[in-house]
């Protein structure tokens, strides 16, 4: 059944993991289709995953109000009430170890995450980049590839490292550039894309089936799983 159809038929699931299911945290910063679109996915029967924690570093994330529309528990941890970027890494560390994820989502989460939060989720965080990288990282992804007058661009989803935009692959897909894009129509073709991959990506670590190898993420058999 589609997630529409579930939503109209049947009680959302809660933020409550279903036992055994694969605990999902995802940080937000801002609209959250990409949040809209895991939380899609995980509320298909089956799926296997709760999401059980959505945090952001501003109130007024839209994508927030998704995941209390999802039944959700939700945090925000703003950068502003810590004494520094060290302080604030490590509260938001507390807060998402707290919710024992299997797998940590940057769905559109806008700051960079220091060493203090990236060592407490070894090979467990995935994030998406409006790019296909290592072409433009950095906070203007579409608007830099439209500068560039790049002909096709797309969207990578990557386990995260402590360097920004650069762990290893999980996931790309190409975007084409049209005549007549502005940043918003293309990063909407994008985003599609993202819908796709990143909830396809975050059940691959969360079921422990990336095996990273220097720069590669390996993708193993469901029966390589220890
Ligand atoms: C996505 O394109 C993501 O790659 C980038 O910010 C955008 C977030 O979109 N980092 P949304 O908030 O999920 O709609």
């Amino acid at each position: 059944m589609a997630a529409s159809a579930r939503a109209q038929n049947q009680e959302p699931r809660t933020g409550e993991a279903v036992a055994d299911d694969k605990r999902v945290v995802v940080l937000v910063s801002g609209h959250g289709s990409n949040l809209q679109a895991l939380l899609d996915a995980t509320a298909e029967p089956g799926s296997g995953m709760t999401v059980v924690l959505v945090a952001a570093d501003r109130p007024d994330a839209f994508g927030l109000e998704r995941a209390r529309r999802a039944g959700v528990d939700t945090a925000v941890v703003r950068p502003a009430d810590h004494p520094d970027r060290p302080a604030f890494d490590l509260a938001l560390r507390d807060r998402v170890a707290a919710a024992r994820p299997d797998v940590v989502c940057l769905a559109g989460f806008m700051r960079i995450l220091g060493p203090g939060f990236v060592r407490a989720f070894p090979d467990r965080i995935v994030n998406t980049h409006p790019s296909l990288l290592p072409a433009f990282r950095g906070a203007h992804a579409v608007r830099d590839a439209l500068a560039y007058g790049v002909k096709v661009t797309g969207c990578t989803v990557h386990l995260v490292d402590e360097e920004v935009d650069h762990g290893p692959v999980l996931f790309q897909s190409a975007v084409p550039v049209e005549a007549g894009d502005d940043e918003d129509r293309l990063h909407e073709r994008i985003k599609a894309e993202e819908h796709r991959l990143l909830p396809a990506a975050v059940r691959l670590v969360a079921e422990g089936r990336v095996r990273v190898e220097g720069r590669r993420a390996r993708i193993v058999q469901p029966e390589e799983v220890p």
